[in-house]
């Protein structure tokens, strides 16, 4: 059995755990990441792909944003389609902030990067990981790695392992409060090799469901389609891909997705969910861990690296001033900020989805809206604030 020690014992490498473990680092205080998968596993898996301003400021102030300077793909904008006519809402022109197209895995290989080039103690394909002593002053973890067993005594754990992680379930019985909604609809989600053939990100209102175009590089798309949440993908075959994406994206003026070779297909289910507090003793929890958002807003992994910034803070002035009013804030302090993302991708996600059981009073009110945020500067404007990330308070 090997033993170690450190100051914050991080569960999940992810964007918030990688982020977190940076941070610290640079507040001259010692973590370890224990991460459940390989390191090529966590570099290749395709989730997010829109970084809000205020992310982009965090990881270029924290000096881990070269490469995504670099090939980052700066959107001034998004456009919203009804009808197969399209609208722009010009994020820089309404709010003096644009996005940026970064995919979650290039963060990830980046900090995975500087973490191991500052010496950071990462450690992959951690088993069987559990908290210990959580109310005590020196809570461990426990984990198996190749047949061993490991135990890191730390004087904080932050949980950073996602959704299906093991921190939220250590909280004992009782102490979560849990918010949970599902949506009756799932999103089929393609990447092409096929160079955009559009600018900016559309989001699709159409009869047939909502479609999403998006991309990742100069020479890669990434698609979705509103689909059902039980779908099957076997029924889904590269020709009815395509001709359901012509379908949806297809407008007016002749535009449609230009087609490539399918890399990938997947399928996510749509949930809101959050727990609170984000606290109990010692544990922390952060990012996906404690809530999930549908992915319309492009809020998950900018909501995980929100909350890393504050707790990253709250142990700074815990460990460097002994001030732990911060830490104690932390949970009341990121609620704040999640409920406002939960809200706004809520709403893009009732915008602009088929909901197949609306009234028709329902799917007149919903055109209504989405007519009203294509003609009212305000309504633009506070779509526009939303997305592009409101600041850090
Ligand atoms: P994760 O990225 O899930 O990382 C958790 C880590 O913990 C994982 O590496 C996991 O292997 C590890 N782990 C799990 N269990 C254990 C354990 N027991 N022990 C040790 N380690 C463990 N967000 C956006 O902001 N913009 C978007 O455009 C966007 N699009 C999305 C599209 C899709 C298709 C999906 C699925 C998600 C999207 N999201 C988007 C959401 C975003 O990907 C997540 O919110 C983000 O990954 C959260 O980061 P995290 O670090 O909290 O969790
Ligand atoms: C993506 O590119 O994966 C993406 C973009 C915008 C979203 C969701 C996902 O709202």
């Amino acid at each position: 059995m090997a033993k170690s020690e450190t100051q914050v014992g991080i569960i999940g490498g992810g964007p918030a755990g990688l982020m977190l473990s940076h941070l610290l680092h640079q507040h001259g205080i010692a973590s370890v990441v224990l991460e459940a998968k390989n390191r090529s596993y966590c570099e290749e898996r395709v989730r997010a792909g829109v970084l809000e301003h205020t992310s982009v400021e965090m990881l270029r102030n924290a000096g881990v944003a070269e490469r995504l300077e670099r090939e980052g793909l700066r959107h001034e904008g998004i456009e919203l389609g009804l009808h197969g006519r399209l609208h722009r809402i010009p994020f820089v022109e309404l709010t003096g902030k644009a996005v940026t197209v970064y995919g979650q895995q290039e963060v990830v290989k980046d900090l995975i990067a500087r973490r191991l080039s500052d010496g950071g103690d990462v450690r992959f394909e951690c088993g069987e990981v559990s908290l210990h002593d959580l109310e005590g002053s020196r809570p461990w973890i426990r984990m198996e790695k190749q047949g061993n067993v490991d135990i890191v005594s730390c004087d904080y754990v932050a949980g950073c392992d996602g959704f299906h992680g093991i921190s939220r379930s250590s909280f004992p019985s009782g102490a979560l409060t849990i918010y949970d909604r599902s949506y009756p609809f799932a999103w089929l989600g393609i990447l092409a090799e096929a160079a955009p053939s559009r600018e900016e990100l559309v989001y699709m209102h159409h009869e047939r469901g909502f479609a999403l175009y998006s991309m990742r590089s100069p020479r890669v798309t990434r698609l979705y389609l509103q689909c059902k949440p039980d779908e099957d993908l076997a029924e889904w075959s590269n020709d009815r891909i395509w001709s359901e994406l012509h379908m949806r994206l297809g407008c007016s003026d002749g535009w449609h997705p230009t087609e490539g070779k399918i890399l990938q297909k997947s399928i996510t289910g749509m949930r809101s969910f959050v727990v609170e507090p984000l606290q109990f003793g010692r544990l922390f929890l952060a990012g996906d861990a404690a809530h999930i958002v549908p992915p319309t807003g492009a809020k998950g992994m900018n909501l995980a690296l929100a909350d890393v910034h504050y707790l990253a803070e709250a142990l700074r002035a815990k460990f460097r001033e002994r001030d732990g009013k911060r830490l104690d804030a932390y949970s009341a302090t990121c609620l704040r900020r999640i409920w406002k993302a939960q809200r706004f991708s809520w709403w893009m996600t009732s915008l602009l989805h088929l909901f197949e059981d609306a009234s028709p009073f329902d799917r007149k009110r919903q055109i209504a809206e989405l007519e009203y945020v294509m003609s009212s500067r305000a309504a633009a404007t506070a779509l526009a604030e939303n997305y592009v990330g409101l600041p850090l308070d």
